[in-house]
C-alpha cells in the first residue's frame, strides 16, 4: 500500500518506519524543514533504539522517502495519516487541536478523495470535526476520516509498534475498514487483536488506557509515601499485589511520578473531555493532583538526605529524560526535581545519556557533565532520576572518591540499601525501609 505519514516526531517517524519495514511504501511528511533535512540525508533526529537502522535499510530500499511537500507526498496513495502534536493548550489544559486541525484542512486542499487516519490522541469528537474541516475545506471531494489511536511507549517504540497488544480502530464505513485492515495485515495480528469500534469510543479508549496506567503509578506512589510511614517495602507490595492476575505488576514502580509527552496532557485533557460533558472524574483528578505534587516534592526528600539544606552546596543529577531510552525531557520528573533544588540554593550538576542536548533548552545554571562520575564531582548529594542500564552498575568506590558526601538519592529503587551501606553510602530510596536493619540482612551485611 502506499501511504503517506503527516508528522515526522516521535509517532509518526516510527509508525512511518515500522510500516516500510513491512513493506508499504510511505511518504514521511513534516513542515520543519530542518528535520526532512536531517531524515534525508540519513540523520534521525530523535533517539529511539533501532530507529536508524530500520529508517536506513527502508530508505535504501526505496520504501521510505521523506519530504514537506504535502502536495507530492499525497500524489497516488491509499491512506494518509495524521501523526502531529497535540500538546497541552496553554492555559487551560485542552488538547490544542491547531495542528490537527491545520493538517486536515492541507490534506483537502491538496488531496483527492482518500481515507484520512487521525493517529494523534485526541479529545472525543475530534474526528468528527476533521470530518467536517475536510467537507467544507475540499467541496465535492469524499474522504472517509478513521480514528486509530497509537499505543506505543518511547524507548520500546519499534518493538510496541510491530506487536502491539493490539490495534484500536474506530471506522464507520466498510471501505475505510478494508483499508486499514490491508494496512495492519503485515503484522500478522490475530483476528481478535483488531477492535473495530466507533470512532469516538477509539477517541476515548486511547485516554482511558493512559489515565489508568497514571493512576497505576499515582497509586503505588501514595502507597510508597505509606510505606516509608509504616516502616514496609513498596516493592515487595507491587511483587504482592501484582501477582493478582487481575491488578498486574506492570506499572507499579514507584518513583518520583509519571512524566512524558502523553501522561500528563492526556490526563489533563481528559478532565476537559469529561467537564466539558458534564461528568466529573474524581480519580484522574486525584491522579493529576498527587503527580504534581510528587514532582516537586521530590527535592524535599534530597535536601533531607543532604542534611536539611542545600543552600550554596552542590547537587548532582543522573537522569533527565522522563524515561531510559528516550532522549525526550518533556514533563521529565527530573526537570521538576532540578528547578526545585535551585530554589532551595543549590547549584546542579546533570547528566544523561542521551537527553542533554533538549534539557539544556529548558533548564538554566545546570553544569552539564561528561559522564556520570564527573557530574558527581564536588557534590554533597547525588540523586539518581531515571533509571538507564548504564546508571545501574555504577562504581561507587569512584563515586565516593569523587563526591564531598557520599549521599545517594536513588528515586527509581535502582540500589539495595544494605550495599548502599556497605559501600559508606548514606541511601535515600522510595518506599523502602532502610535495608541494613531488616531482620536477616544486618549480620549478612557485616
Ligand atoms: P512530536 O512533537 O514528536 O512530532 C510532531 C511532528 O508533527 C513535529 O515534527 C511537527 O513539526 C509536525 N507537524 C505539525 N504540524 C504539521 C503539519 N501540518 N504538517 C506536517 N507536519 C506537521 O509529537 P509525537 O510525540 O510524535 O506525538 C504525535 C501524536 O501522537 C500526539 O497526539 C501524541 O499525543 C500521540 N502519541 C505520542 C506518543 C509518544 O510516545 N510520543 C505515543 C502515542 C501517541
Ligand atoms: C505512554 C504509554 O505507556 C503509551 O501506551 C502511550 O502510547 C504513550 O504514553 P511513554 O510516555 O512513552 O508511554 O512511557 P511509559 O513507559 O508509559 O512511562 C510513562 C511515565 O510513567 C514515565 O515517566 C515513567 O517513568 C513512569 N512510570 C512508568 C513509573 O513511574 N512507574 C511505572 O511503573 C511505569
Amino acid at each position: 500500500m502506499r501511504i503517506a505519514m503527516i508528522g515526522s516526531g516521535y509517532v509518526g517517524l516510527v509508525s512511518g518506519a515500522c510500516f516500510a519495514d513491512f513493506g508499504h511504501r510511505v511518504v514521511c511528511v513534516d513542515k520543519n524543514a530542518n528535520r526532512i533535512a536531517a531524515l534525508k540525508e540519513g540523520e534521525v533526529p530523535i533517539f529511539e533504539p533501532g530507529l536508524e537502522d530500520i529508517v536506513a535499510s527502508n530508505t535504501a530500499a526505496g520504501r521510505l522517502a521523506f519530504t514537506t511537500d504535502l502536495a507530492e507526498a499525497l500524489e497516488r496513495v491509499d491512506v494518509v495519516f495524521i501523526a502531529v502534536g497535540t500538546p497541552s493548550r496553554r492555559g487551560d489544559g485542552h488538547a490544542d487541536l491547531t495542528y490537527v486541525h491545520a493538517a486536515a484542512r492541507e490534506i483537502a486542499e491538496a488531496s483527492p478523495s482518500t481515507v484520512v487516519v487521525v493517529k494523534s490522541t485526541v479529545p472525543v469528537g475530534t474526528c468528527d470535526e476533521v470530518s467536517r474541516i475536510m467537507g467544507e475545506t475540499g467541496p465535492g471531494k469524499s474522504f472517509e476520516v478513521v480514528s486509530n489511536p497509537e499505543f506505543l511507549r518511547e524507548g520500546a517504540a519499534i518493538k510496541d509498534f510491530k506487536k502491539p497488544d493490539r490495534i484500536v480502530v474506530g471506522v464507520d464505513n466498510d471501505h475505510a475498514r478494508a483499508t486499514m485492515a490491508e494496512v495492519y495485515r503485515p503484522l500478522g495480528l490475530n483476528p481478535g487483536q483488531i477492535q473495530y469500534t466507533t470512532r469516538r469510543t477509539a477517541e476515548l479508549i486511547k485516554y482511558a488506557a493512559n489515565a489508568f496506567l497514571a493512576m497505576k503509578v499515582s497509586y503505588i506512589n501514595e502507597i510508597a509515601d505509606l510505606c516509608e510511614s509504616v516502616g514496609a517495602d513498596v516493592s515487595e507490595v507491587a511483587t504482592g499485589i501484582g501477582m493478582d492476575a487481575r491488578i498486574g505488576r506492570a506499572f507499579l514502580n514507584a518513583g518520583p511520578g509519571y512524566g512524558g509527552s502523553c501522561f500528563p496532557k492526556d490526563t489533563r485533557a481528559l478532565l476537559k473531555v469529561a467537564q466539558d460533558a458534564g461528568a466529573r472524574m474524581q480519580l484522574v483528578e486525584t491522579t493529576i493532583a498527587v503527580n504534581d505534587a510528587r514532582k516537586r516534592g521530590m527535592a524535599r526528600k534530597v535536601i533531607a538526605a543532604a542534611g536539611g539544606n542545600v543552600r550554596g552546596r552542590n547537587v548532582g543529577v543522573l537522569g533527565l529524560a522522563f524515561k531510559p531510552d528516550t532522549d525526550d525531557v518533556r514533563e521529565s520528573p527530573a526537570l521538576a526535581v532540578i528547578t526545585a533544588l535551585q530554589d532551595a540554593g543549590a547549584q546542579v550538576s546533570a547528566f544523561d545519556p542521551e537527553g542533554m542536548d533538549q534539557a539544556r533548552k529548558e533548564l538554566r545554571d545546570v553544569t552539564f557533565a561528561d559522564d556520570a562520575y564527573s557530574c558527581a564531582s564536588g557534590t554533597d548529594a547525588l540523586v539518581l532520576v531515571t533509571e538507564w542500564d548504564s546508571f545501574r552498575a555504577l562504581d561507587f568506590d569512584r563515586l565516593r572518591a569523587e563526591m564531598n558526601t557520599p549521599v545517594l538519592v536513588d528515586l527509581r529503587n535502582v540500589y539495595r540499601g544494605d550495599e548502599m551501606a556497605r559501600r559508606g553510602f548514606r541511601y535515600v530510596c522510595i518506599g523502602r525501609p532502610d535495608e541494613s536493619r531488616r531482620p536477616g540482612l544486618s549480620e549478612a551485611a557485616e
